[in-house]
């Protein structure tokens, strides 16, 4: 038999799924590391936590399936994306990643927009935010230029795993496009964006598809692994793409909704040309020569969590949603809106803050439990709503993933609000089902993406939409709509006023 090992570098751990040829997971090992926090809004990480993670989840996945030592075909990878990674002239990290939660950098997004804003918005396809990678490249040329001097090579996380791995620079298209240094269009380093912020072209890795090879198992691991054959590496993605492809969106009609910490409202593009004016982010797919817009919540399942760790700390998630059918579409007139922590898209307003608005003494617990989960559901339908006002997209169906996908009740209010039939996975297993995937490709397994997608991706049920909550929802959502435009200045005055203006993530 012969397998492939997909490996998603999260923010919290490293995940590895080895899969056989006939698409089925055979063996799984997660390996967790640590966040540093050394001030408010810094996040850093340290990229040999990385590869300890790696290496442990390599050999406990060769103690669960020992003939891989001789069947391991290939591996690639899924990371966080926009993290940014240092090296010095010998392959080493010269500080900690900086990563994609980490926001000290406001004062250098606004500076790369008063630069070169309309032509960043042309040739990356977005705007900038303190996520991004540009933006912490001139914090780091300002704020720490011996580091800067001393750089040889960025690369992002997974391609700092695969580096280790092969000696290789590479990094791939999809991970690339979220730097905001890709030409996306063109598929190449665009060197108007670096000659306007300094950024010397040695610098750069070479560009790969994601399914692209990287080279093999370096001899000293090959050795170390046990490994007796070479075993190849390969591209992969930014973790949103390969969760994409893991859940087998390869066609504009298919939607994802991705409800995690965070969530995401995923579409297709075959093209990188519709003008979504910045409000979504437009990056490569994995899929050769494809796209895919994407709006983010930035605290949807963290809500939730937020709600649940205040009101009713002693419940768990499932007793917290028990009740949640016998309430009325609408919570009985309760609206929430989940923007605890600053919102990203539409508003890119990190001083916006959450509202429970309509409270009434017959409203109870699991009224404002509805109320959170239609909250988060309507702030992803703005990613959606996007995608239908401007590229007058219509979605036959929704994949919904993460902790939002574990709920039927969600998933009946999802298929309501987002008007579309909502399909859940199998047995879903995250990006790094992608990233297997992508490892598959590149060996040549299938001869397309839909064939890999009928091997490997398994849908469970679907949910279709009720046309009257349907229509109940459609009028709801436009007074959603209105909070936020009727409520912003007073959130501001009102974090103005405890002069503690937290910088957030947006
Ligand atoms: C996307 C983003 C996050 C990270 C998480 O723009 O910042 O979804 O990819 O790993």
């Amino acid at each position: 038999m012969s397998y492939v090992l997909g490996l998603d570098l999260g923010t919290s751990s490293l995940k590895g799924l080895l899969l056989n040829k006939a698409g089925k997971v055979v063996a799984q090992a997660t390996h967790e590391y640590p966040l540093e926090t050394p001030q408010s809004g810094y996040s850093e990480q340290s990229p040999a936590h990385w590869l300890i993670a790696a290496q442990k989840v390599i050999e406990n996945i060769t103690e669960q399936v020992p003939m891989i030592k001789e069947e391991l075909e290939g591996i690639s990878f899924s990371g966080q994306m926009h993290s940014l990674v240092l090296l010095d002239a010998a392959g080493t990290p010269l500080r900690n990643a900086i990563l994609w939660n980490d926001v000290r950098t406001t004062a250098q997004c606004k500076e790369i927009m008063a630069k070169a804003g309309n032509e960043l918005l042309a040739i990356t396809k977005n705007v900038a935010l303190e996520g991004f990678t540009l933006p912490k490249i001139l914090w780091v040329q300002e704020q720490e230029p011996d580091v800067w001097q001393s750089a040889k090579k960025f690369l992002l996380p997974k391609d700092y795993l695969a580096y280790w791995l092969t000696g290789q620079y590479h990094m791939d298209y999809s991970d690339a496009a979220g730097t905001l240094l890709l030409d996306v269009e063109k598929k190449v380093w665009s060197k108007k964006i670096s000659a306007l912020f300094d950024i010397p072209s040695e610098l750069y890795p070479e560009l790969i598809a994601s399914d692209g090879c990287r080279g093999v198992v370096r001899e000293n691991l090959k050795n170390e692994f046990g490994f007796i054959n070479d075993v190849k590496v390969f591209g992969g993605g930014a973790d949103n793409a390969c969760a994409a492809l893991g859940a087998g969106i390869v066609d504009e009609s298919v939607g994802m909704v991705s409800i995690g910490t965070s969530g995401v409202f995923l579409s297709y593009e075959e093209t990188a040309q519709k003008d979504y004016q910045g409000k979504l982010h437009i990056f490569n797919h994995v899929a050769p020569n494809a796209y895919y817009s994407m709006g983010v919540t930035l605290a949807a399942g963290d809500s939730l969590s937020w709600f649940k760790d205040t009101f009713a700390p002693d419940s768990s998630f499932s007793d917290l949603l028990i009740d949640v059918r016998t309430v009325n579409v609408g919570a009985d007139g309760l609206l929430f809106t989940p923007y605890i922590v600053g919102e990203r898209t539409p508003y890119v307003d990190g001083e916006i803050r959450g509202s429970f608005i309509g409270c009434d003494t017959q409203h109870e617990l699991k009224h404002f439990v509805r109320a959170v989960l239609e909250g988060i559901t309507f702030s992803l339908k703005d990613s959606q709503r996007i995608t239908e006002v401007i590229a007058g997209k219509k979605f036959d169906k929704i994949i919904s993933v993460g902790g939002g996908a574990k709920s039927a009740d969600w998933l009946q209010i999802q298929a309501d609000i987002f008007n579309a039939k909502i399909v859940i996975l199998k047995a879903e297993q995250g990006p790094g089902l992608g990233a297997a995937m992508l490892a598959a490709m590149g060996l040549g397994w299938f001869d397309s993406y839909e064939q890999c997608i009928a091997a490997f991706v398994e849908y469970k049920d679907s949910y279709s939409p009720i046309p009257e909550n349907v229509k109940n929802y459609q009028e709801i959502y436009e007074i959603y709509r209105k909070v936020y435009r009727q409520t912003n200045e007073i959130c501001h005055e009102l974090l103005a006023q405890q002069s503690k203006k937290q910088k957030v993530f947006v």
